[in-house]
């Protein structure tokens, strides 16, 4: 059975709670948006297309509780993660139908059937860039779970996986909260698709010693140059590759592309607790009292990226400018 990281069940958004994966799957159905806000924040749902969906479902829910106006539900849920421009986008979507008086329940499903069918053209469009053997490496989780359905950086070797393509997975754990380890390693499992996880601090060996052929990673927001934010780590991946000839990757629906940022200085990067960092697995690492930093994302700069799989094809980031002007951008 694929994956889907959420879903509607009538007025109330149903959701997988990824905090408990890979050792429990457990659905929670919400009928507040002051809990699908909540929701969002402490990462029950988390990876940039599916927090804008489910902000999106959000709103509509707002629509049917007596307490917000348009502008109180938006700001609720646009107060949860700072960095993933795909929030606001889902918000802005079904913002508008609202304000409008149109329903706010179908705005929200042609929201999500829009990110669905876009991580499936992702699929098809990175599928060739993945040759019949071929290894490949991968930071956080951007699959199914991150993105409703399919995923982004996982959807191309979803669909080479499917047409016989022989390929193996590096997972990074992703530190501190293991999205790889946990949400990562669990799809490839259930899709057969091989792979080992690796200490994040492995990816370069494993790129040096020839072991990586290319290395796909999905975003949080692109900048109109290409510059681009995704979990805190990417960047040293991305100058690793780079160093070892090895081409890395940017896969991310339209949703994710942000013309209002020029580049990625501009782009804002969440600082989570720092007791995620002082942790591991829930249990205290660090000695009492021991300060951490812990932004959750970093910026890597587009000299670094070989190409964008986009919706409609791959796109070098010299070419993004005009693909930008092309489409309006978000
Ligand atoms: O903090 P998270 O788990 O929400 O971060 C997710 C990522 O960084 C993903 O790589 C990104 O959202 C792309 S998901 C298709």
């Amino acid at each position: 059975m694929p994956v889907r990281a959420l879903w509607r069940e009538g007025e109330r958004l149903a959701l997988i709670d990824q905090r408990l994966l890979p050792g429990r799957l457990k659905v929670l159905r919400l009928s507040r948006a002051a809990d699908v806000a909540m929701a969002i924040r402490n990462m029950t749902v988390r990876g940039a297309p599916a927090i804008g969906v489910a902000a999106a479902y959000g709103m509509a829910i707002a629509s049917k509780e007596k307490r917000y106006t348009v502008a109180r539900a938006a700001r609720l849920l646009g107060s949860t993660r700072p960095t993933a421009v795909d929030l606001f986008v889902g918000i802005e979507r079904v913002r508008k139908a609202w304000a409008q008086g149109e329903d706010t329940f179908p705005a929200a499903d042609r929201y999500r059937d829009e990110i669905v069918g876009e991580c499936r053209q992702i699929g098809e469009a990175g599928a060739k860039l993945f040759k019949s053997h071929s290894k490949v490496l991968t930071h956080c989780n951007a699959g199914a779970l991150a993105t409703v359905e399919w995923g982004t950086a996982l959807a191309p070797l979803r669909v080479a996986h499917d047409r016989g393509a022989e390929l193996f997975v590096w997972v990074d754990e992703t530190r501190p909260l293991l999205q790889g380890a946990r949400l990562t390693a669990w799809e490839l499992g259930r899709e057969r698709i091989p792979y080992a996880v690796i200490v994040d601090n492995a990816a370069g060996h494993f790129m040096a010693t020839g072991e990586v052929d290319s290395v796909i990673v999905g975003a949080d927001r692109i900048a109109r140059n290409g510059d681009f934010a995704n979990k805190i780590g990417t960047y040293e991946k991305a100058v690793v590759a780079k160093e070892n000839g090895i081409p890395f990757y940017v896969a991310a629906p339209w949703s994710t592309f942000d013309s209002r940022r020029p580049n990625g200085e501009a782009i804002p990067v969440e600082e989570r607790r720092p007791e995620e960092v002082l942790s591991y697995a829930a249990k205290v690492t660090a000695p009492k009292n021991g300060r951490a930093r812990n932004p959750a994302f970093d910026v890597t700069p587009n000299r670094f990226v070989t190409g964008f799989v986009t919706p409609d094809g791959v796109v070098t980031p010299r070419r993004l400018a005009k693909t930008f002007s092309a489409r309006g951008g978000n």
